[in-house]
């Protein structure tokens, strides 16, 4: 084939396949079979390779490929890329005679109603779509990069693995504006996400645990490639910097980003009122479960983009938006049993076995039941049905019992006899700390605790430990390897890659045969060991697994102190602990007002000391006010923070 007619052919079969992406991603239908797909892109493939002065950027050829990153480039967000208010729904026992459940949701809206000029009160709703927020920037209608929002100011340019997504176009029509930041959600429809998972689960890999989890993790990738073999998909539902466009509605820009063949969500409702907002979130809250991808609320938009700006918005949230969360789902099964798990700090949490049942996209069979207390308060029984509800990213619980349907045969739990006094892990002795509820495992040697210490300590927000999955820290654990989180860091890659797996659970309810850890996976392991020696202070806080130290409190503490040497002598953290134990003083020992004049001894050395308590806690206010700390970092996480490190 010359040139000439090889060029003619490239145009064709180039226009071609867009058509059909355009076809299968935007509307859902298909005009050709997966085979002939394939063989039009194959023949592209094999043109482009014999005359590669014929490939240009947006061939979609181009979509995949690449060779694997070492790391992502990072991107600054020209403008900051910021989250909504939270607005829940009512729960059933928060609603009275005179609220309805969508109560939060109206006094939002009258809120910004005040705020509008009378011109500019109409509102958008849309689905919240459940997934992983990304920003495209056009540049003269050119993709220049795609980025994650990282924290709002800062993200990974994931160019690569967004150019996967057919839908995406490498360059836009001519008209597009100069600058075009377009903002949406990447996800995976649940379908797609079962299947990704069915496939993994015959490959022996682990599974992910929902939609949004797996499209996280993909978009980690540093190999295009791999995630060319996942099935991401996105929608378009904000903007960032736009330059040479006069954007004057919400409504306009959705238009818009459907005449550029940019996907948007087909819902889309503009509300002129109280009474038609609670129409359209009902609306939405009925249509949303025939949605082939997750969401989990209402996202509510001023229409006017002019008022944006003038009702700005606070350091987290912009002021003319929300999202109106659902109360999260429930449904009715089967307690056949309980069993108990031993936690990182060796509590024992009680675990509901259940009758299997499907919940908002997923099967669930166990839930917490959080502990005894909970499991009298709600008097819950072996054989019971009970209620289960699933909440985001929260492990399902355990609601109440529907007593209509209890039978005879229900049995009450108790679970120091169920263990018998001693933890099922270990066999070591239990016992509760006074005013505490939880029974706890006495032995910090204790396998499950070192376990789940692990799998902190490697968790996606802590030192993110590629390749710990349960199945190697169950290994690490049991053969003796590893007795504290801190020993990862004397493991060799060869001695990982001899280590022998115990068989796994498939979904189909076999197990695997026992396998070698392997060469490659252990090499991913030590390395992700020796790259979690670089992250920052904030996250090493987090992964030690500090009681009452979770993830602001550590980011806040490692905003102020520069190492852990700078931490161990810090006076911020004994200030804010002391603050915190006078002001707790001050509060259970109030002073009695003067005209009650009984003043005994005590009472006047009481007032006498909630007034020296007072001033110091000024002093200390006094002291601390140039570090301006959040209230993320308080009293409680301060205290066990010394106190772990006094240990
Ligand atoms: S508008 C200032 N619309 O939810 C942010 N966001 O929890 C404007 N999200 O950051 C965003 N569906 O990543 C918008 N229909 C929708 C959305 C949506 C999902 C994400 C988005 C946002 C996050 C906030």
């Amino acid at each position: 084939m010359d040139i000439k007619k090889a060029k003619a052919r490239v145009t064709q079969l180039q226009k071609e396949l867009n058509y059909h992406n355009q076809l299968y991603y935007n509307d859902g239908t298909q005009a050709i079979s997966d085979g002939e797909y394939d063989s039009l892109m194959n023949e592209l493939k094999r043109i482009e390779e014999l005359h590669p002065s014929l490939i240009t950027d947006d061939s979609p050829t181009q979509r995949v490929g690449g060779t694997a990153l070492k790391e992502f480039k990072q991107i600054s967000h020209p403008v900051r890329m910021l989250s909504i208010e939270d607005i829940h729904e009512l729960k059933e026992e928060e609603i009275s005679t005179d609220t309805n459940s969508e109560h939060n949701l109206i006094e939002w809206h009258k809120k910004t109603l005040k705020t509008l000029p009378s011109n500019q009160e109409l509102f958008t709703v849309e689905p919240k779509i459940d997934g992983v927020a990304v920003s495209i920037m056009y540049e003269r209608s050119k993709l220049q990069y795609a980025a994650t929002r990282g924290d709002g100011e800062t993200g990974d340019d994931i160019t690569q693995n967004i150019l996967t997504i057919k839908t995406i176009p490498t360059s836009l029509p001519n008209n597009a504006p100069s600058t075009f930041e377009i903002r949406g959600e990447v996800f995976m429809q649940n379908e797609a996400f079962e299947e990704l998972n069915k496939i993994r689960s015959k490959e022996g890999k682990t599974q992910f645990i929902n939609p949004r989890n797996a499209t996280a993790g993909t978009l980690k990738q540093l190999d295009p490639n791999v995630v060319s073999k996942r099935p991401i998909e996105v929608i378009f539902h904000s903007f960032g910097l736009i330059d040479g466009y006069d954007l004057k509605t919400i409504e306009q820009y959705r238009k818009f980003l459907m005449e550029m063949n940019l996907p948007v969500d087909k819902w889309f409702r503009i509300i002129k009122s109280s009474a038609q907002l609670r129409t359209a979130v009902l609306e939405l809250d009925s249509d949303r479960h025939s949605f082939p991808y997750g969401t989990d609320g209402a996202v509510i938009k001023v229409n006017q983009i002019e008022a944006h700006e003038s009702l700005g918005s606070t350091s987290k949230f912009p002021k003319w938006a929300c999202a109106y969360k659902y109360r999260p789902e429930q449904g009715q099964t089967i307690l056949n049993g309980v069993t108990i798990q031993v936690g990182r700090t060796g509590v024992l949490t009680p675990v509901a076995e259940l009758d299997p049942i499907f919940i908002s996209g997923t099967t669930v069979s166990r839930a917490t039941l959080h502990n005894q207390d909970e499991i009298d308060r709600k008097d819950i029984r072996i054989g019971d049905t009970v209620i289960i509800e699933k909440s985001g990213e929260i492990i399902p619980a355990v609601i109440k019992v529907n007593v209509d349907k209890r039978k005879l045969t229900a049995i009450r739990f108790d679970l120091y006899t169920h263990v018998n006094g001693k933890c099922p892990s270990c066999n070591s002795s239990i016992s509760k700390d006074d005013g505490f509820t939880a029974w706890r495992c006495n032995d910090p040697n204790c396998p499950d605790q070192i376990m789940a210490k692990l799998k902190h300590f490697g968790g996606r927000k802590m030192l993110e430990l590629e390749g710990l999955g349960i199945s190697v820290a169950e290994k690490l654990v049991t053969s003796g390897l590893v007795k504290n989180p801190l020993d990862l860091f004397d493991l060799k890659a060869e001695q990982l890659a001899e280590m022998e797996l115990d068989p796994a659970k498939l979904h189909s309810g076999a197990t695997s045969k026992p396998r070698r850890l392997g060469q490659k996976k252990a090499l991913k392991l030590t390395q992700s060991i020796q790259t979690a020696k670089d992250l920052p202070l904030a996250r090493w806080l987090h992964a030690l697994g500090i009681p009452n130290l979770g993830e602001s409190a550590s980011k806040e503490c490692a905003r102020t102190h520069r190492s852990f040497d700078e931490i161990s002598n810090s006076s911020i953290l004994e200030l804010i602990s002391e603050r915190w134990e006078k002001e707790n003083w001050v509060k259970n020992n109030p002073v009695k007002s003067k005209n009650i004049t009984n003043d005994t001894s005590s009472s006047i050395d009481r007032s006498e000391q909630s007034k020296q308590f007072k001033n110091r806690i000024i002093e200390i206010n006094e002291l601390l006010q140039n570090y301006r700390i959040s209230s993320e970092l308080g009293g409680v996480a301060c205290r066990s923070l010394i106190t772990y490190l006094n240990s």
